[in-house]
């Protein structure tokens, strides 16, 4: 059980002293029903509550996928563009959500947020090598000696190893299907510079086992729940299953390092 007040605050409507105003101002209902008293005690767990005649659910932790327009930087305070914070409520930017890795300004497709660290870290962590999937469009053709090469690892500039793409499925001349298990800064575009071509357009279609639903509008947010966080998870394991041990293994790893995809 909470106090009204609290729990509004913990779900990103103000301070306390916001929250008491919200509550006091009769503005805010509690499964369907006015509540006036900042100090009324409530279970939390799935509470429908209304500010303003907007119905939210009480969650602990905000997930959300964001279908990434280009155009927006993945910064609270961006420096050229719009920030992507702007395309979520008040509320969730209020209460901490932030991007699991970022995506470039121009990149577009599937960032996830949440308020969850943890979270956050088991998305981004070389560690756990979760599986990004990207539909890359590129200036030249694409030929069998590049994706070759991507495949077998490609040398960048800033890092002894070779980054090894975990998939590469040619979608068309200039265009590829690209999974990679890491998350650094320009990665794919490097990857791609350093296979001899360029990238054009860059798409996230996945992570793990999730994918950019089609029905997202370009721009828009959705909630994640139970399902599509057993989808993410599941990807955890698949990431470390036989096959893409094996095929990860043509190369050695250069774990351990950046996390961010866009943050230099
Ligand atoms: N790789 C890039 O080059 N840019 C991104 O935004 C993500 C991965």
């Amino acid at each position: 059980m909470i106090e009204l007040e609290r729990l509004l605050r913990s779900q990103g409507f103000g301070s306390r002293a916001d929250c008491r105003a919200l509550v006091r101002g009769g503005r805010v209902s509690i499964a369907g029903q006015a509540c006036d008293d900042p100090f009324a005690r409530f279970d939390e767990e799935g509470l429908r509550i209304s500010v303003d005649g907007a119905e939210w659910v009480f969650r602990r932790f905000a997930y959300l996928a964001l279908n990434k327009p280009a155009g927006y930087e993945c910064s609270r305070r961006p420096v050229h563009h719009p920030s992507v914070y702007s395309l979520i409520p008040d509320p969730l930017r209020t209460r901490g959500v932030q991007a699991v890795g970022r995506l470039d300004e121009d990149a577009t497709g599937l960032l996830l947020l949440t308020d969850d660290g943890q979270f956050i870290h088991r998305y981004t962590s070389p560690k756990k090598a979760v599986p990004k999937v990207y539909d890359v469009t590129t200036r030249h053709v694409v030929d069998r000696g590049q994706v070759a090469a991507l495949l077998d690892g490609v040398q960048l500039h800033d890092d002894p190893q070779p980054v090894v793409a975990l998939d590469c499925v040619p979608l068309g001349e200039r265009c590829v299907r690209l999974t990679v298990t890491q998350g650094r800064y320009h990665l794919v575009k490097r990857m791609l510079a350093a296979a001899g071509n360029r990238v054009e357009a860059l798409h996230r279609v996945s992570i793990g086992g999730f994918s950019l639903p089609p029905a997202l509008p370009v721009g828009h947010w959705m909630w994640l729940g139970e399902a599509e966080i057993a989808l993410l998870a599941g990807s955890c394991q698949r990431a470390m299953s036989p096959p893409d041990v094996l095929r990860s293994s043509r190369a050695p790893a250069s774990a351990g390092r950046l996390v961010d995809e866009s943050e230099p």
